[in-house]
C-alpha cells in the first residue's frame, strides 16, 4: 500500500499549500525507532489532519505508520502531513519548500502506508493504537474492530451514534484491556481543569445552582462539493459525495448540533457537577436553512440534575435568612443545565457559564473569567478593579420605595490565570501516548465517552419525540469497575 514518493513529487504536493517550520521543544530523533508508539490514523479530513499536524506532531515518541481515508484527496493530504509529522516538521502556509536539513530528516522518518480500507490496515500493520476521526455513524464499528485487533483507541467525539453502541464499547474496552480516549479536548485544557479544581476544592463558586451554555454560529455548516469524479476505488466506499462530505447534515450519519457541538459542553456541565442528569426535555427544529439537510438547525434543551453529597460537585450552604429550613437546605438539590445551539446568529458564540451562589465562571476554549456575586465572601486573588466593581455592584439602591441590593454580579470578570501556552491538541495526544506506554485510563476515558453520548442522544430524542426523556442510571452502570469520568488535574 505504501507508495514511494520522490522528493520532487513530495515537494510539489506539499509546497502548494505549505511552508516549513520546525516544531520547537523536542528533537524528533531523541527516541530509538523501536521505542516509538505505532499509530494508524483513520479519517484524515478536517479534524484528523489537524491531529496529524498538531497533536501527533507534538508527540516525538509516536510514529504514524499508516493513514486510512476513503476519499483520496484527504488520504493524500493525511499521508503527507503524517510523514512530515514523523519527521517533526511543521509546514505552514506561505513556505515554499523544505531545507536540506529538513529533507534529510524527512528521508529518515517513517513513511506512512496508505489505505482505503481500515480493516486491511488493522490486519496488515502492527499497530499499538488508532486515531479515529471519521463521521459519527462510523465510530462504533471502527472502535470495536480496533479494540478486537489489540489496539488502544483515540476516537473523536461523539463516541457513538447510539447509547447501546457506547455501552458495548465500554464492555469491549474492559474485556480487551485496551483503553478508549475520546476527543473531548477541554478535559486536557489547563483552564477547565483549574476551574473545576477551584469549584470543587476551594469553593470559589459556592453552590453551583445553574449552568447555562451555548454554541451559536451564523453559517450553513456546509462543505462545498468539488468538481471531480470519484475513482473506482473511492466509489467502493462512497455512494453519494454530497452526503459523504456533508455527513453532519444527515440523520443517517449524525445527530446534528447535539452530537457535533453540544456534547463538548454538556460534558463540561457533567464534569463540574460530577453527576449525570435524571431527565431532559427540549425543543428544536429546522426552520432557517431548509436546504435539503435533515438535522435541526436550532436546538434548545434543559437537563435536570439532582446533586447528592456523594458528588464532588455537591456544596453545602449556610442559611442566608431565618426562614430557611436548616434541616433541609443541604438535602440533595436540583441543578438545571440549559443548552442551546443556533446557526443564524453568532452574538453569544460558544461558552459555558457555571453559576454558583458565590460567583460564576465563564469559560471558553480560549480563556475564562471569574465573576463575583455581590454577596460573595469567597477569597479570590482578584485585581483591585474587580474588587471595586464588586463593591459598586453591591451598593444599596432604591426601587419603588423599597431598599434592595443590586442583584448584579461583578460585570468585568477576573481572568482565570493558567499556563495556556501549550496546544491543547498536543496535550491530549501526549496523554494518549503516555497511557499507551504506561497503561491506565486516560482522563477523557471511555466513561466520559459513554456519558456524553447519553447526554447528546437523550437530548436529541427529547426533541425528536417531543417528550421528556428519563435518563436511566442503568445506561451508565456496569457490573465491573469502570474508569472515573470526573478526573481533574
Ligand atoms: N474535538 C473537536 O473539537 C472536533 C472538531 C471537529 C470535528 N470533530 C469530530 O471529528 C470527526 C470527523 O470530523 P471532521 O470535521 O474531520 O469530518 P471530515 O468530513 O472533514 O473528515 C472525515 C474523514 O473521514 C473519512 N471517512 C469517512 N468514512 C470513512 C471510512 N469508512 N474509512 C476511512 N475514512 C473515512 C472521510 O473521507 C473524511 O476524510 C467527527 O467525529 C467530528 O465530530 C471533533
Amino acid at each position: 500500500m505504501s507508495d514511494t514518493v520522490s522528493r520532487r513529487n513530495f515537494m510539489k504536493a506539499a509546497g502548494a499549500t505549505a511552508g516549513v517550520a520546525i516544531a520547537t521543544g523536542y528533537s524528533p530523533f531523541s527516541y530509538a525507532q523501536n521505542e516509538k508508539v505505532r499509530v494508524g490514523c483513520i479519517g484524515t479530513g478536517g479534524q484528523g489532519s489537524y491531529h496529524v499536524r498538531d497533536g501527533l506532531l507534538g508527540c516525538p515518541d509516536v510514529d504514524i505508520v499508516a493513514v486510512c481515508d476513503v476519499y483520496r484527496p484527504h488520504q493524500e493530504n493525511g499521508f503527507k502531513l503524517a510523514w512530515l509529522s514523523n519527521a517533526g516538521i511543521l509546514l505552514e502556509a506561505g513556505d515554499t519548500g523544505l531545507t536540506a536539513a529538513q529533507q534529510e530528516r524527512l528521508d529518515r522518518a517513517v513513511q506512512p502506508a496508505r489505505y482505503f480500507d481500515y480493516r486491511e490496515m488493522l490486519a496488515k500493520e502492527q499497530l499499538d493504537a488508532v486515531v479515529i476521526a471519521t463521521p459519527l455513524h462510523t465510530h462504533y464499528q471502527m472502535i470495536m474492530d480496533a479494540l478486537s485487533s489489540g489496539c488502544h483507541v483515540f476516537s473523536e467525539k461523539t463516541m457513538c451514534y447510539e447509547i447501546d453502541q457506547a455501552r458495548d464499547v465500554v464492555k469491549k474496552s474492559h474485556e480487551t484491556g485496551k483503553f478508549v480516549q475520546v476527543g473531548h479536548q477541554r478535559r486536557y485544557n489547563p483552564l477547565y481543569n483549574r476551574a473545576v479544581n477551584l469549584a470543587w476544592n476551594e469553593g470559589v463558586l459556592g453552590r453551583v445552582n445553574h449552568i447555562d451554555c451555548q454554541w451559536h454560529r451564523n453559517n450553513d455548516w456546509r462543505r462545498p462539493l468539488p468538481d471531480r469524479r470519484l475513482s473506482p476505488q473511492e466509489a467502493k466506499f462512497i455512494r453519494d459525495l454530497e452526503k459523504h462530505l456533508n455527513w453532519r447534515l444527515y440523520n443517517e450519519s449524525s445527530r446534528g448540533l447535539m452530537t457535533e457541538l453540544a456534547t463538548h459542553q454538556l460534558d463540561i456541565a457533567s464534569w463540574f457537577l460530577d453527576a449525570m442528569p435524571k431527565r431532559v426535555y427540549g425543543y428544536g427544529g429546522l426552520d432557517y436553512w431548509r436546504d435539503g439537510r435533515e438535522v435541526d438547525d436550532h436546538v434548545n434543551v434543559i437537563y435536570e440534575y439532582e446533586i447528592t453529597p456523594e458528588s464532588r460537585g455537591y456544596y453545602a450552604i449556610n442559611a442566608r435568612n431565618d426562614q430557611q429550613d436548616k434541616l433541609r437546605i443541604n438535602e440533595p438539590y436540583k441543578v438545571c443545565v440549559v443548552y442551546s445551539s443556533i446557526t443564524a446568529n453568532a452574538k453569544k458564540g460558544c461558552s459555558e457559564l457555571i453559576q454558583g451562589d458565590e460567583g460564576s465562571f465563564e469559560l471558553t476554549e480560549d480563556g475564562g473569567y471569574f465573576f463575583r456575586e455581590p454577596t460573595s465572601k469567597v477569597k479570590w486573588a482578584s485585581s483591585s478593579s474587580a474588587q471595586a466593581a464588586s463593591q459598586q455592584n453591591a451598593t444599596v439602591i432604591t426601587s419603588g420605595g423599597t431598599l434592595q441590593l443590586s442583584n448584579k454580579a461583578q460585570q468585568q470578570g477576573d481572568p482565570i490565570v493558567v499556563d495556556n501556552t501549550k496546544s491543547i491538541d498536543q496535550l491530549q495526544f501526549q496523554a494518549f501516548a503516555y497511557y499507551i506506554r504506561n497503561g491506565g485510563a486516560p482522563k477523557s476515558n471511555v466513561m466520559v465517552g459513554l456519558r456524553s453520548t447519553i447526554l447528546g442522544l437523550a437530548g436529541y430524542i427529547a426533541m425528536a419525540e417531543r417528550r421528556e426523556v428519563e435518563i436511566d442510571p442503568a445506561w451508565y452502570t456496569f457490573d465491573f469497575p469502570t474508569p472515573d469520568p470526573s478526573v481533574v488535574s
